[in-house]
């Protein structure tokens, strides 16, 4: 299995989630866009201009969106774009659904740092007026982010940490597991 995290905005939070996935998943990570992850996440992270067509990988894409990433964005299962509320992250993910949409086989949007009722429906009313068959999922402002880049531990793993993290983390890991299902099939 092939998926591609991709939106030319910045700070979306595409390497957090290609990172979780990737290690929950078992699958190698390769990125076009610098990053801590080869530390993180080491023999099974890299980073290069133009990565390898690979089986079982995460791509996290930043940047434009050149022919190489068009190749691999054609062999993936599915494309992940995560987004957040703010007006220039919908513009910025409407331009780069717009580039990719031709090549893709499945998009889902990740509406990310969602803060309050609303935001997710506001993002998904936004995008969704532009293009059909989409679907869309909700990972709302967290730490866990952050933490899974700082210790190179996954979302799954920190949830699993102690009784405490599992209480922290209660909302954002059902909503990431809702991603992760798409793709693990045990
Ligand atoms: N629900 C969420 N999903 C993703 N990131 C989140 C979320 N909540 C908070 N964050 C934080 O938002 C930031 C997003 O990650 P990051 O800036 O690495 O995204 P990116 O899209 O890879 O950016 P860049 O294009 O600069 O590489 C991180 O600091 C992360 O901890
Ligand atoms: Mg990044």
């Amino acid at each position: 299995m092939i998926l591609s995290v991709i939106n030319k905005k910045g700070g979306v939070g595409k390497t957090p989630i290609s990172f979780s996935l990737a290690k929950d998943l078992g699958f190698y990570l390769q990125s076009n866009d610098n990053s801590v992850i080869e530390s993180i996440y080491p023999d099974m992270a890299k980073i290069t201009e133009h990565p390898a067509l690979l089986d079982n990988c995460v791509y996290d894409f930043g940047g434009f969106v050149d022919a190489g990433v068009l190749k691999i964005i054609k062999e993936s299962d599915a494309v992940l774009i995560p987004c957040s509320t703010d007006y220039n992250s919908i513009i910025r993910t409407v331009e780069t659904i717009d580039e990719i949409q031709p090549y893709a086989k499945m998009i889902i949007v990740l509406v990310t740092k969602t803060e309050k009722e609303g935001d997710f429906s506001s993002v998904e009313n936004a995008v969704s007026k532009h293009f059909d068959e989409i679907q869309f999922f909700e990972l709302r402002l967290s730490k866990a982010f952050k933490n899974a880049i700082e210790t190179g531990l996954s979302l799954t793993e920190l949830y699993h940490e102690t009784p405490l993290s599992k209480s922290a983390y209660k909302t954002i890991y059902n909503q990431y597991l809702n991603v992760l299902k798409l793709f693990k099939n045990d």
